[in-house]
């Protein structure tokens, strides 16, 4: 199984963290009495960076804004599927002007950008897995934004509600292993996840089973070694190096783990898919 898994190269868009800090608190991760190493971030975001290149992905960078520390998590920015950006309005009032520089990033690039009426946090939230999009609220974006997602891209649209305070964004308790597009994939439309199902509703949960029976779960631990918050290119995985149990089972089930240690972002409730927004050219 592990020679039928086809990574599919990516473009990725990130943020150096220059400015990054814990100045706020808005999720249980935060405290603002616990220094953050900025040397050290930089030096983990790097490592990221030439991780992603070394495995033939191409990532573009936006300048960094001083006084917008959580600038980092770039997915939180935006959501692009086929070529069309659905930009952020930020829950938090000290986020909400991280979405102009992003914004001014994508025109420059060529795209438009289309401004949510209600509050959402790009990928942090909205997931596309396939032929939909997976979509937390209960935290931060909202079902109102939910629509608005569906109808400006006119792909379903699947609601789940997260429930854990620690799993405030739905990219911190799932991530898409393969979207159903690359090659060998049963491909049951959503292609195939891994995920926490403490972090859902009940009702969510079951929703997840009935589109995913095949899904990979993961443990509590895990989960808050922020193993979930990951990056699948289709064949290599790059997560947390904590998450040991989660990386085992990735490998049991034909994929390559690729550790990445990004620890100093944990302090700030933030992984490796958090720093890093997809440009999707395609709509699969
Ligand atoms: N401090 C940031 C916040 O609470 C972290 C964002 C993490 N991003 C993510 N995609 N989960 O908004």
């Amino acid at each position: 199984m592990t020679e039928s898994r086809v990574p599919r190269r990516r473009r990725f868009v990130v943020c150096e963290p220059r400015h990054f800090a814990v100045q706020y608190a808005i999720n249980p991760w935060m405290s603002t009495g616990r220094p953050v190493d900025v040397i050290r971030a930089l030096d983990q975001w790097q490592a990221l960076v030439d991780t992603y290149r070394a495995h033939g992905h191409t990532v573009d960078t936006v300048a960094p804004v001083p006084g917008l520390p959580d600038m980092v998590f770039a997915a939180n920015c935006a959501v692009v599927v086929g070529g069309r950006v659905f930009g952020s309005l930020f829950h938090a009032p000290e986020r909400r002007p991280e979405s102009v520089p992003f914004e001014a990033w994508f025109k420059t690039e060529g795209f438009e950008v289309h401004h949510p009426e209600s509050v959402c946090e790009g990928e942090g939230d909205l997931v596309p897995a396939g032929r939909w999009i997976l979509a937390g609220t209960g935290f931060r974006t909202t079902r109102d934004a939910h629509r608005e997602v569906q109808e400006f891209f006119g792909v379903p649209v699947i609601s789940l509600t997260l429930v854990d305070p620690y799993f405030y964004h739905l990219d911190t308790a799932l991530f898409v292993l393969d979207d159903g597009t690359d090659a060998e994939a049963p491909g049951a439309g959503g292609g195939n996840i891994a995920y926490y199902p403490g972090a859902f509703s009940p009702g969510s949960r079951e929703v997840l089973e009935r589109l995913y029976p095949d899904a990979v779960l993961a443990t509590r631990e895990d989960a808050l070694a922020f193993g979930l918050n990951s990056v699948s290119d289709g064949r290599h995985v790059y997560i947390a190096p904590a998450a040991r149990g989660l990386a085992e089972q990735l490998d049991g089930r034909g994929y390559v783990p690729v550790p990445v240690d990004l620890s100093e972002f944990h302090k700030a409730g933030g992984g490796i898919k958090c720093c890093t927004q997809e440009i999707r050219e395609t709509r699969s």
